[in-house]
């Protein structure tokens, strides 16, 4: 089949060239003039494991090409999918659904009559049901199909996903969606079909319940800071019963990135317009049990250092949300990081892969090119972001160049036993 994709980021960057490797003709389209020139060149603009080789193999063989024409889109498919953002409003709550609005504008008036159109992007609820009388005034049908895609994982999340949502109104529209995604649902994934706003909740609903998870298990580490507790075992205990599970029930710093906080938030904005705020009210405290995590890691750090970060100097180990990314949107690590330079001390950062991002957006913050060089003279060391080249540390070679041997594990991967026995004073959250 021949199919756009309008909006090249992230979500649609990997989208377009998976579709390419399910056999489709694809032409991403984007409104950014740079980037379609590097994704043309094949290189992508941002860091996911496997993607650039991914891309670069599709835009060789011609099945993937870029362009900025929402027009020529028009003219080369009849099935089109939105994956623009819905970023956080500033000063709101609520999702700016300026990027969907324009997308769909503009697509409305180029496709022709008996088009597809897919929404993609995580929007509040009623969007689509909004949106669908545009796209009917043009011939076309809507059908709504949310991504469950974590950074990372974005191909084998995207390829191979946990389920397929369909929210749709025409019959002949869901089967066109079907029929791209033919060799994906013949592996057995299963298939949701359903309305718009069940389609457009179930993506919210999902990551409001992960969202929950992670900040129920950080609640426990509270709880476990005040007893003595060890958070991480208790998570073992508990993971062990299967209606639990013990997926996202890892106590640390908590969730940032471009999608949990800003999702619980925009929902939270779009429950109170539809009057069902207490519904969800829920989400304020787990929004604030994940920003505790990080109050409480300048906490701990100033601690080990008699109770004051002023003239000290702090080493941060991360700066991405999580690992296996470049994204720093909300990132913990780097909330942290501004924190402890706020209270007076002299930030180091150090991260494998973010270091361009963060260096762009927080250029009052100091950076090191490896961990070891960030860790120079520190009276604290602090392991925020869990990337595997920090579990590899050695404690010698570490306090061989700090000049306190202090360690906060801000994640919870590090072996106490092994930093405590080089003599290092080793605290984590939820930990005793
Ligand atoms: C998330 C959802 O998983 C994905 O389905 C959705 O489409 C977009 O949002 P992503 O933001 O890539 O994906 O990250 P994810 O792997 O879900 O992690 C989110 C945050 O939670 C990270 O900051 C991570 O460090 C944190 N986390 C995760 C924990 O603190 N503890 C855990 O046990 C798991």
């Amino acid at each position: 089949m021949k199919l756009s994709v309008i909006g090249t980021g992230y979500l649609g960057a990997t989208h377009a060239a998976a579709m390419a490797e399910l056999g489709h003709e694809v032409l991403g389209v984007d409104i950014d003039e740079t980037k379609v020139a590097r994704l043309a060149a094949g290189q992508v603009p941002f860091y996911e494991p496997g993607l650039a080789e991914f891309l670069a193999k599709h835009v060789a063989s011609g099945a993937l090409r870029f362009g900025t024409s929402v027009a020529e889109a028009g003219e080369f498919a009849d099935l089109h999918f939105v994956c623009v953002g819905t970023p956080q409003k500033a000063g709101e709550y609520a999702a700016d659904l300026t990027y969907v609005n324009a997308a769909f504008g503009t697509l409305v008036q180029h496709v022709r009559p008996g088009a597809v159109l897919v929404g993609k992007s995580t929007v509040p609820v009623g969007t689509a049901a909004r949106l669908a009388s545009a796209v009917r005034d043009a011939g076309a049908a809507l059908v709504w199909n949310p991504e469950f895609l974590r950074e990372g994982f974005a191909i084998e999340d995207t390829l191979r996903p946990d389920r397929i949502v369909i929210g749709a109104e025409d019959e002949t529209a869901r089967r066109v969606l079907e029929e791209a995604y033919a060799p994906i649902i013949a592996t057995g994934i299963p298939v949701v079909l359903t309305d718009f706003p069940t389609a457009e909740l179930v993506k919210v609903a999902a990551n409001s319940f992960l969202a929950t998870k992670i900040s129920f298990i950080n609640a426990m580490a509270e709880v476990c800071e005040a007893t003595g507790a060890d958070v991480t075992q208790l998570a073992t205990a508990i993971g062990h019963d299967s209606r639990i599970g013990n997926k996202f029930l890892r106590a640390g710093l908590g969730f940032g990135g471009g999608c949990l906080p800003k999702d619980i938030r925009a929902f939270m904005a779009r429950a109170g317009e539809l009057g069902v705020d207490q519904a969800v009210s829920f989400l304020k405290n787990i929004d604030e049990i994940n920003m505790r995590r990080r109050a409480r890691t300048v906490d701990l750090a100033r601690e080990m250092c008699d109770g004051s970060l002023a003239g000290r100097r702090v080493a941060v180990l991360g700066a991405a949300f999580k690992p296996e990314s470049d994204d720093i949107r909300d990132s913990p690590a780097l909330d942290v990081a501004l924190a402890t330079q706020l209270q007076g001390a002299a930030v180091r950062v150090y991260d494998p892969q973010a270091m361009g991002n963060a260096k762009d957006s927080y250029p009052t913050l100091a950076y090191s090119p490896t961990a070891l060089e960030a860790c120079a003279d520190a009276d604290v060391v602090l392991h925020l972001t869990e990337w595997s080249e920090f579990r590899s540390l050695s404690p010698d070679d570490l306090a061989a160049v700090v000049r306190e041997r202090n360690i906060v594990d801000g994640r919870s991967v590090l072996d106490p036993a092994m930093w405590r026995a080089a003599g290092w004073h080793f605290r984590a959250l939820g930990r005793p």
